[in-house]
């Protein structure tokens, strides 16, 4: 019940944001208009044909190739988006949609988007679209849209274990293994238990009130900074306690993890003075997006061991290049990014963007929770 309110509040937040009325260009296909769809997504290789529902790669492209051609439109999907020479960008002056995912996010500057003549509609396969310039995508008239809650359960799960193989120091210890090795100390000496602990969220909307949830059995001492507040409802079945001043938080926690979009308020907001506020020895758990932290700064803290751990499947940029110094960092416990593209989020992600496509073309609004960017204006958490 709760959650419904807290839902519907969001809702109503979300319309009041959109009510202004710019409008540069038509947020719908014309009827019958022939759309030429690019999306752009990793590459499986040998992996493509290991899964049926291997939706969010190039070579199944969201399993949506027959209907839209089916319809007469034009799809064309790559893994080639960087540079001037790529793919992508042969086919940015006359594309109508583009579809991305944050797996491997086509970078859409405002350099690309101006030469993009016929763009009407960015869609995000997932979750976060900081990979568009914003700002430029609503001056030029754009519609921004996400599949929002497609894969919010897939990144919570991941950040749980995450928190576990960090406070347990895990990573060392499958090492040794696969190096023949066997040295309880070196791992025992810095391995904890979870209950008991402080951990905290900054940024506790759907990713985030999941963890909580997921957190509650352990016996942990739970925190959240948000710029909203929870209904009490929702709080106390949650368990975790508001912390209107996120410095305050910090300064409590043993585990922090990242849970907001990368916005013009939170890039670059974990840097040196505020990693320094953080109890020496925190384990960060980072999943939302890697520009909300200072590269540098998370280097030297975990060099110097006031970062104790820092586990995260987010880059910038991605892919990460082989010497992005987070690779190399001691007591890193880094992946790809893969927390949000299971096969259970792909299928919700791939029927989440073929819904809003069919909108598209029928001339109907997407559900209101899943803009970003709408006639002009972006949504209130991004502003
Ligand atoms: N790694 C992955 O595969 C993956 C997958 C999905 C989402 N994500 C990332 O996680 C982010 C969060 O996803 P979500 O579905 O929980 O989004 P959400 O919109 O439901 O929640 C975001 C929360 O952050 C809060 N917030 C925003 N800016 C804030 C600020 N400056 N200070 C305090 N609170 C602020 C909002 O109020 C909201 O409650 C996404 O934007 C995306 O970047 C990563």
């Amino acid at each position: 019940m709760a959650m419904q309110l807290a839902t519907k509040g969001a809702i109503r937040a979300c319309v009041s944001s959109f009510s202004s009325g710019f409008f540069t260009r038509h947020s719908h296909a014309l009827a019958g208009d022939a759309q030429k769809i690019v999306g752009v997504f990793y590459k499986a290789n040998e992996y493509a044909s290991k899964n049926p529902n291997f939706l969010g790669c190039v070579e199944n492209s969201l399993g949506i190739r027959e209907w839209l051609e089916s319809q007469g439109h034009q799809y064309i999907v790559t893994d080639d988006k960087e540079g001037p020479n790529s793919e992508l960008e042969k086919h940015i002056p006359d594309l109508h949609v583009l579809i991305s995912t944050p797996f491997h996010p086509a970078y859409m500057t405002a350099e690309r988007i101006k030469k993009a003549k016929n763009l009407k509609l960015l869609l995000t396969a997932g979750i976060g679209s900081d990979h568009i310039d914003l700002q430029a995508a609503a001056a030029a008239g754009l519609t921004v849209a996400e599949v929002t809650g497609s894969n919010v359960v897939s990144v919570a799960e991941d950040e749980l274990m995450r928190i576990l193989i960090l406070m347990r120091n895990f990573v060392p210890g499958h090492q040794q293994v696969i190096n023949g090795e066997w040295n309880v100390a070196g791992i025992a000496y810095r391995a904890y238990d979870l209950e008991g602990k402080t951990i905290g969220t900054m940024g506790a909307g759907r990713i985030g009130r999941l963890l909580l949830q997921r957190l509650k059995p352990f016996g942990c001492n739970l925190l959240y900074h948000d710029r909203l507040q929870m209904e009490p409802e929702l709080e106390k079945e949650i368990g975790a306690k508001h912390m209107e001043n996120l410095n305050e938080m910090l300064t409590k926690c043993d585990v922090v993890v990242i849970n907001t979009p990368l916005t013009e308020k939170t890039r670059g907001m974990f840097n040196k003075e505020m990693i320094a506020k953080m109890k020496r020895g925190v384990l960060i758990v980072n999943n939302a997006r890697a520009a909300i932290m200072e590269r540098q700064a998370v280097v030297e803290a975990m060099e110097s061991g006031h970062i104790g751990g820092y586990s995260g499947d987010v880059w910038d940029p991605q892919p990460a290049h082989k010497d992005h110094p987070w690779r190399y960092m001691p007591n890193q416990a880094m992946t790809p990014h893969i927390s949000g593209t299971t096969i259970d989020a792909q299928i919700r992600y791939a029927a989440g963007t073929k819904d809003m496509l069919d909108k598209y073309f029928k001339g109907v609004d997407f559900p209101v929770e899943n803009y970003i960017v709408k006639d002009g204006e972006l949504a209130s958490q991004y502003k």
